[in-house]
C-alpha cells in the first residue's frame, strides 16, 4: 500500500487517509493508493469506504507541480468514476479546503460530511483550466446549474454552511475528521442508506448558456478559462452523463495546452517563490506590536486602515490637529467599506476607530512603537527631517520605514545613527486594497529588518516583493520606462486612445493614459519638472503635450479631465477634444511626421520597452530573480495574469525575436533601446528568464 494514502480497517468501514503534505494533493501517489484502497476494501469485504485527509486539509487539488509533465494513470477522471461505481458504500469527510480534484474526489463519493471550518471550490479557471475530472459535470447536478456556473467561473471557496444549503455537502459536524467520518459511515450503514452516485442523479437545468458565455468571456477581459468552463457545464445539462464527462475531457484538454494555463501556473508559484529568499533563512523578525504611521494624507491613511484591519494598534501623527481630524475621516471612510462589505462589525469598527487608533501631533508618542512607517511628501529634505526626529525618539530597534516610492533609502539611512533600522516599505493606493508591498532594501538594512518588513507584509496581507535602491525600484523603474516608450508612439502617430485599447486588448486593466488620468497627471508633471531640473540626456526624446494639459487644469479624473472628458462618470470615458491638437502642435514642433502604427506594433513596442528594463532591473540586483519582476507586475500594475508576468510572456514570446527586435529600433533612437545586457547574455547562452528563476531559487 503506498506511503501517501494509509488504509485502515475499523470494522465494516475500510479508513483510507491521504497523507501527502502540506496540501495533500492528488499527485500520482495518491491517486494510486486511493484506486488500491478502494480495490482493497472490495476485496476484504468492507461494506463502506472513509477517505479524509490527514493533516491540514482533505485533498486541496491535483498536483499543480504534474501539469505539463505526462500524465501518468490512475487518471484523477478514471479514480473519479472508480470511487463512484464501487458497490461499496463511499463516504468522505472533510476538513480545511478540499478544492479543485480534492472536492472532484468527494463529489465521487456517495456522501459527504464536513467540518464547521471546512470549505469547498473549483478554482481551476485561477489556474487557466477548468475541473477536468468531471466536476463541471457533477457539481450542476447537486448545486443546480445557476450555483454550479458561478462556483466554477469565480473559483470562490464556499464555506460549510453555504455548501450544505446548496446540495454539496450532507451534514456539518463539529470533531476530528476521521472520528466524524466513521461515525457518519456507521450510520448510514445501520440505517441501510443506497449508494447516491451524483451521475445517476437527473440532468441540471437548462439556461441561455451562450448569453452567460458571452457575459463570461467580457467580464475576464482575454482570460479563457471561465467562459470555457460555462460550455461545459452547458454538456451537463445537454448531454447523458458520459458524454458530458467526455466534452468537459476535450474542453479541460483545450485549456491545458494553452498559454494561458501556463501564464496561470507560473503566476501560482511566483507569488509564493517571491518571499522565499535565502538571507532570511533562519533569521526571525523582530516583535511588531505597535505601528506609527507618519502623515495621514491617502497613502499614510491607507496604511494606517491596512494596519488596524490586521489588528494592529497605530498611533499617527500629523502636524496640526485639524490635519489629524483629517486623516481620521479618511481611515473611517475606509473603515466604513470594510463595514459594507461585511468584513468587521460596526462593534469592530469603533473599536479600531475609536480605540485602536491614537492621533497625535508630537513625535514623543512614537516612542514605544515598533515599526514607523513614513508616508510625508515626496521630497528628501522633508524626508530627512521626518527621519531625524524619528531618530531622536524611536526606542532602540524599531524598525523606521520610509514609503517613499522612488527616493534613495540609502540617503536617508544616512541621516539617522541606526543605518540597520531603515528599510522602504512601498505601498501601492489605495494601500489598504492593494495587494503590491515593496520591499526596499538599503545596503546596511540588518536582516532581521527585511524579515521584519515581510512578516508585516504577510501579517497585513500583502504579496511582498524585494527590491533593490534605485530611482522607482523594480515597479516604478520599469513603469517610467515603458510608459516613455507609449509617449514615443504619440510623438510618432498613434494616439493615446488608440494605445490603450490595444493594451486594454492585450488584458491590462486600463491602458497608461487612463492609469495616468485615474492617478492624477499632476503625478507625472511634477516627475518630468524635477528629471528636467536634474538635466536630461540630450538624446532622450521629450515631449509637451502632456505638461500643457496640466497647465490648462486638467489633472485626470479628479478635474473631471485629462485624456479623457469623465463628464459622464468615470466608467463612461470619452477622447478629450483638447488632447489631439496639443499632440499635433508637439510633433509639428519637432518637425516630425506622423505614420500609422498598428496595435500589434502597440503592444510589442510597450512591452519590448517593459521587458528590456526588467532585464536591466534583474541583471542589476535590484530585483533578485525575473519573478520578482512578474509580481511586481501582477499585483501592482494590473498586468493580465494570465500572461503570467513580463518575464514569462517575454520567454514565451522568444527571447531572440525579442532582442532582434530592440536591435532594429535601436536604428531609429540608440539612447532609449539600448539592449539590457542580462538579455543578450540569455540570447547567447540559449536561456530563458525561466531558467535564471530556477538557478536563482
Ligand atoms: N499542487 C501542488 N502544490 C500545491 C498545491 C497543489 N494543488 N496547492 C498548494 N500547493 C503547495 C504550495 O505551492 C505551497 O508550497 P511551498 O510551501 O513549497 O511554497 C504549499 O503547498 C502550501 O500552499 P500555500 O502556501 O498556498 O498554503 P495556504 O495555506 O496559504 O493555502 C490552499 C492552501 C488554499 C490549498 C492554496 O495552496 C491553494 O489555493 N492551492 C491551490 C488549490 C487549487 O487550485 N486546486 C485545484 C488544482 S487543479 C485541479 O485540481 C484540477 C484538476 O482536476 C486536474
Amino acid at each position: 500500500m503506498s506511503e501517501a494514502v494509509r488504509y485502515e480497517r475499523v470494522g465494516d468501514v475500510a479508513v483510507l487517509a491521504v497523507n501527502n503534505p502540506p496540501v495533500n494533493a492528488l499527485g500520482h501517489a495518491v491517486r494510486a493508493g486511493l484506486q488500491e484502497g478502494i480495490e482493497r476494501a472490495e476485496k476484504e469485504g468492507a461494506r463502506a469506504v472513509l477517505i479524509y485527509g490527514e493533516g491540514r486539509t482533505f485533498p486541496a487539488g491535483a498536483d499543480i507541480r504534474e501539469f505539463g509533465k505526462p500524465p501518468q494513470p490512475p487518471h484523477l477522471p478514471e479514480l473519479c468514476n472508480r470511487i463512484e461505481s464501487s458497490p461499496l458504500l463511499v463516504v468522505s469527510s472533510i476538513h480545511g479546503t478540499a478544492l479543485g480534484g480534492g472536492l472532484e474526489v468527494a463529489l465521487s463519493t456517495h456522501y459527504r460530511i464536513a467540518v464547521p471550518s471546512a470549505k469547498v471550490g473549483l478554482p481551476e479557471v485561477h489556474l487557466g483550466i477548468l475541473p477536468g475530472a468531471g466536476g463541471t459535470q457533477r457539481l450542476p447536478r447537486v448545486a443546480g446549474t445557476e450555483k454550479a456556473i458561478e462556483m466554477i467561473t469565480t473559483g470562490r471557496h464556499v464555506g460549510a454552511k453555504e455548501a450544505l444549503e446548496a446540495g454539496i455537502i450532507d451534514r456539518i459536524e463539529d470533531g476530528d475528521p476521521r472520528e466524524i467520518g466513521l461515525a457518519y459511515a456507521n450510520e448510514l450503514l445501520e440505517q441501510g442508506a443506497p449508494r447516491r452516485p451524483v451521475s445517476e442523479m437527473p440532468a441540471p437545468a437548462p439556461a441561455d448558456f451562450d448569453a452567460i458565455y458571452n457575459a463570461t468571456l467580457k467580464k475576464g477581459r482575454g482570460q479563457l478559462s471561465p467562459a470555457v468552463a460555462v460550455r461545459a457545464v452547458q454538456a451537463a445539462s445537454e448531454l447523458p452523463f458520459d458524454e458530458g464527462l467526455r466534452r468537459e475531457r476535450e474542453l479541460f484538454m483545450e485549456l491545458m495546452n494553452s498559454d494561458q494555463r501556463e501564464g496561470l501556473i507560473h503566476a501560482f508559484f511566483a507569488e509564493r517563490a517571491v518571499g522565499k529568499l535565502p538571507e532570511l533563512e533562519g533569521v526571525s523578525p523582530r516583535p511588531v506590536n505597535k505601528l506609527g504611521v507618519i502623515g495621514g494624507g491617502t497613502m499614510g491613511a491607507g496604511i494606517a486602515t491596512a494596519a488596524l484591519l490586521s489588528g494592529l494598534p497605530v498611533v499617527l501623527l500629523e502636524m496640526s490637529d485639524e490635519a489629524a481630524q483629517a486623516a481620521k475621516a479618511r481611515i473611517a471612510g475606509n473603515l466604513q467599506g470594510a463595514l459594507k462589505r461585511g468584513k468587521i462589525s460596526q462593534e469592530q469598527f469603533e473599536q479600531l476607530t475609536e480605540k485602536a487608533l491614537t492621533l497625535t501631533t508630537s513625535y514623543d508618542d512614537l516612542a514605544d512603537v515598533d515599526l514607523v512607517i513614513e508616508a510625508v511628501f515626496e521630497d528628501m529634505d522633508v524626508k530627512k527631517k521626518v527621519f531625524a526626529q524619528l531618530d531622536a525618539v524611536c526606542k532602540p530597534g524599531a524598525v523606521l520605514a520610509s514609503n517613499t516610492s522612488y527616493l534613495n533609502i540609502d540617503e536617508i539611512a544616512a541621516t539617522t545613527s541606526r543605518p540597520q533600522d531603515v528599510i522602504g516599505l512601498h505601498f501601492f493606493s489605495p494601500a489598504h486594497v492593494m495587494k503590491l508591498l515593496e520591499i526596499v532594501v538599503g545596503d546596511k538594512t540588518a536582516p532581521d529588518v527585511v524579515a521584519t518588513g515581510f512578516a508585516l507584509g504577510k501579517r497585513l496581507g500583502k504579496v511582498s516583493v524585494r527590491a533593490g535602491v534605485c530611482d522607482g525600484f523594480i515597479g516604478n523603474r520599469i513603469l517610467a520606462t515603458y510608459r516613455t516608450a507609449a509617449d514615443h508612439m504619440i510623438l510618432d502617430g498613434a494616439t493615446p486612445y488608440q494605445i490603450d485599447e490595444a493594451l486594454e486588448a492585450f488584458g491590462f486593466a486600463m491602458g497608461p493614459f487612463a492609469v495616468s488620468d485615474l492617478a492624477g497627471l499632476d503625478i507625472g508633471w511634477a516627475v518630468r519638472k524635477r528629471k528636467r531640473a536634474e538635466g536630461m540626456d540630450p538624446r532622450a526624446r521629450d515631449s509637451t503635450y502632456a505638461d500643457k494639459l496640466c497647465e490648462a487644469g486638467h489633472f485626470g479624473q479628479k478635474t473631471g479631465k485629462g485624456f479623457y472628458d469623465y463628464s459622464d462618470g468615470p466608467r463612461n470615458r470619452k477622447p478629450n477634444p483638447e488632447v489631439m491638437p496639443l499632440i499635433e502642435a508637439d510633433r509639428a514642433a519637432q518637425g516630425i511626421t506622423p505614420r500609422e502604427f498598428t496595435d500589434e506594433e502597440i503592444v510589442r513596442r510597450y512591452m519590448a520597452a517593459m521587458v528590456n528594463e526588467a532585464a536591466k532591473v534583474v541583471g542589476e540586483g535590484i530585483a533578485r530573480r525575473p519573478l520578482d519582476v512578474d509580481v511586481t507586475l501582477l499585483y501592482g500594475y494590473g498586468f493580465p495574469r494570465y500572461r503570467g508576468g513580463p518575464m514569462k510572456w517575454a520567454d514565451m514570446q522568444g527571447l531572440p525575436g525579442l532582442l532582434a527586435d530592440i536591435q532594429e529600433w535601436a536604428k531609429e533612437d540608440d539612447y532609449f533601446w539600448q539592449p539590457a545586457p542580462l538579455l543578450e547574455q540569455l540570447v547567447a547562452e540559449g536561456k530563458t528568464f525561466d531558467d535564471l528563476n530556477k538557478e536563482k531559487s
